[in-house]
């Protein structure tokens, strides 16, 4: 989501609504406003597009100095007028924004209904507005400090306040915000674009602080103690293009450097004390624990993610996985039943094939469990049970983040399976949910092989051809790295069971020709350094993928990209990162269009 906030001499709506065009890339199912007019709050808002608010704004917009604004990529809450924000409490004396989730919004609410508060949305934001109010005692500033105090979980939040006309109430914790300084005028969002067109003088807010805003100043504070901070200005240098992908080239960079973020709010709440937590996502517990074959259908990186999650269920929870691609499942008169657990994989949730792939399951009395990025999207309203992926808005064609953080999803929908048939023990299932949880840092760790990534990509940039190779789970972390290859760079790249090779595929080896070899598997490595031995025996340019403190593959390999070691049903989410650089830096080098490459779609919604 984002937010905008203004306060100043010129009526808010015009600049709150120009500030949510920037930042619509964040979000865009639903925008509104609220604007301080003649002591009373007036709030628009509208579900769709933000287009969709312009019209309904048409000529008789508020026409207030003061107000926030927000654009919505829905969390909880199907994208509706009622869930759109600005949410209020009862008596309409607040209006808040916020970008985030709130963790604890469940426990709140109901104690908010015992008070007598009556909400009117599904959303958890709707809490915020309902705790100001019971919080305020004549000073929104204290009021805020105070719901800041009772909040679990990530926010980025603004409010105002019908009694105190003057003046913008912010914190944040986990989400991004700064605010503009201007002549007498003040600016508040989730991200610099959405001011650059008014000042480049800005307050970057860190986690915890807490900013007042007037006509006549911005007041940093520290959220938990209301002490002064003196913030030091940060000039913004970059141009508008650039600051909406956020200082990156592109949205494709952007969003792989965003993966460990992504990767934490998608695990964030999947455990408890008692391992997975089943509640959470929402699948039936009677259907976990009967389920004796499981199904996963999928299109494009999304059926990757689903080949992964066939090595994962199998391996965690012994339950037979099959793995289809969505256009051939939906025709192939499949042979599911009651007992079937089919899941469908969709970071859109509106690609046509896999939503026929879902209503053929239903029609075979199949319950579906559906893995998407987008709440209230087609397949989420239609699937039996929904497990969200929290990537965020995800704009690059190729798909980075929705990808890493539905093999985060895979694992979890593996782990309750275990859960709920024994297949494993409860000690067994936390130690892993542990393992899942460096998971993000490590991505980090990765991610600081970039610079490396990058000059192996000049080595391969000229080659019309490049192979990958792996066992095990890593081939299907292959073919997602050779999808990412050709997508975007248009060279040509296939991938191959690394024991395939030999029955035909060799062949095609000849002098200095890439081959990317995964080879992240234990149990299989002696076999993968073989095959690296065959490869590299017909004067191949090999680059391995392997773990930390692996000596042996250094000796075959003219490069080796290293990830740290983790439980083998995890190392997918690691061994990609560098494919995903590899593939980036090698279409820049090639100039290609990265983030919109020739003939593809970002969702395919027509067969
Ligand atoms: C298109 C996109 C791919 C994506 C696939 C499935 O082909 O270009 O990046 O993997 O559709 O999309 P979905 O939204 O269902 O995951």
């Amino acid at each position: 989501c984002g937010i905008v906030g203004y306060i100043g001499g010129k009526p808010a709506a015009p600049i709150l609504v120009e500030g949510l065009k920037k930042l619509e890339y964040r979000g865009y199912d639903s925008a509104g406003i609220a604007i301080m007019e003649e002591g009373s709050i007036e709030v628009r808002k509208a579900k769709g597009k933000l287009a969709i608010l312009e019209e309904k704004l048409g000529d008789a917009a508020p026409t207030g100095l003061m107000g926030i604004g927000h654009t919505r990529w829905a969390t909880h809450g199907k994208p509706s007028d009622e869930n759109s924000h600005p949410h209020q409490d009862c008596q309409g004396d607040f209006a808040v924004v916020h970008n985030g989730i709130i963790e604890n919004f469940q426990t709140l609410k109901e104690r908010l209904i015992a008070d007598g508060h009556r909400f009117t949305s599904e959303t958890d934001t709707e809490v915020l507005a309902h705790l100001v109010e019971s919080f305020y005692e004549g000073d929104l500033e204290a009021a805020v400090r105070k719901v800041a105090s009772v909040i679990e979980g990530s926010y980025a939040m603004a409010f105002v306040c019908r009694r105190e006309g003057d003046k913008i109430v912010a914190v944040r914790k986990d989400s991004p915000m700064v605010v503009g300084l201007g002549d007498k005028e003040y600016f508040l969002a989730s991200d610099i674009p959405a001011i650059l067109n008014h000042t480049r003088q800005t307050y970057i807010l860190n986690d915890g602080e807490m900013v007042i805003l007037t006509t006549d100043s911005a007041t940093v504070k520290d959220a938990k103690t209301g002490e002064l901070i003196e913030k030091e200005i940060f000039e913004v240098k970059w141009d508008a293009v650039a600051a909406e992908k956020g200082g990156y080239d592109h949205f494709m960079l952007k969003e792989i450097y965003e993966q460990p973020k992504a990767l934490r709010d998608t695990i964030k709440g999947r455990f408890d004390e008692n391992g997975v937590n089943l509640s959470e996502i929402g699948i039936d517990t009677e259907l976990l624990r009967k389920a004796n074959k499981v199904v996963i259908v999928a299109c494009g990186t999304a059926y990757h993610a689903g080949l992964v999650g066939k090595y994962v269920i199998e391996n965690l929870a012994r339950i037979p996985v099959e793995v289809d691609i969505a256009s051939e499942f939906r025709y192939r008169n499949p042979i599911i039943n009651k007992k079937t657990l089919v899941i469908v994989v969709s970071q859109s949730g509106e690609t046509a094939d896999t939503l026929a792939a879902l209503r053929e399951a239903q029609s075979k009395e199949a319950k579906v469990l559906a893995i998407t990025n987008v709440v209230g999207s087609t397949i989420a309203r239609e699937a039996d049970s929904v497990l969200y992926t929290w990537a965020g808005p995800e704009i690059a064609v190729a798909s980075t983040k929705a990808y890493t953080t539905q093999l985060v999803a895979m694992n979890i929908v593996a782990l309750a399976l275990a859960q709920c048939q024994c297949a494993l023990p409860c000690s067994e299932i936390k130690a892993i949910a542990e393992t899942l949880k460096q998971i993000p840092a490590q991505v980090e760790t990765v991610l600081t092989q970039a610079d490396k990534v990058k000059e192996i990509s000049e080595q391969i940039k000229a080659w019309n051809d490049v192979f990958f190779i792996g066992r095990s789970i890593d081939y299907a972390v292959a073919m997602e790295g050779s999808l990412k290859l050709k997508e975007i760079s248009y060279i040509h790249a296939e991938a191959y069971a690394a024991g395939e090779l030999k029955h035909g595929t060799l062949a095609l080896i000849t002098d200095r020709i890439p081959v990317i070899a995964l080879a992240t598997q234990e149990q299989v490595l002696d076999k993968t350094v073989s095959n690296i031995q065959e490869v590299k025996a017909r004067d191949a340019f090999v680059i391995a993928v392997a773990q930390e403190g692996n000596s042996e593959i250094g000796k075959f390999a003219e490069h080796v990209l290293t990830i740290p070691r983790t439980h083998a049903a995890l190392t997918p989410i690691l061994a990609v990162v560098p494919l995903q650089l590899l593939s980036y830096y090698t279409a820049v080098a090639r100039e290609c269009d990265v983030d919109k490459p020739r003939n593809l779609a970002k969702s395919v919604t027509v067969e």
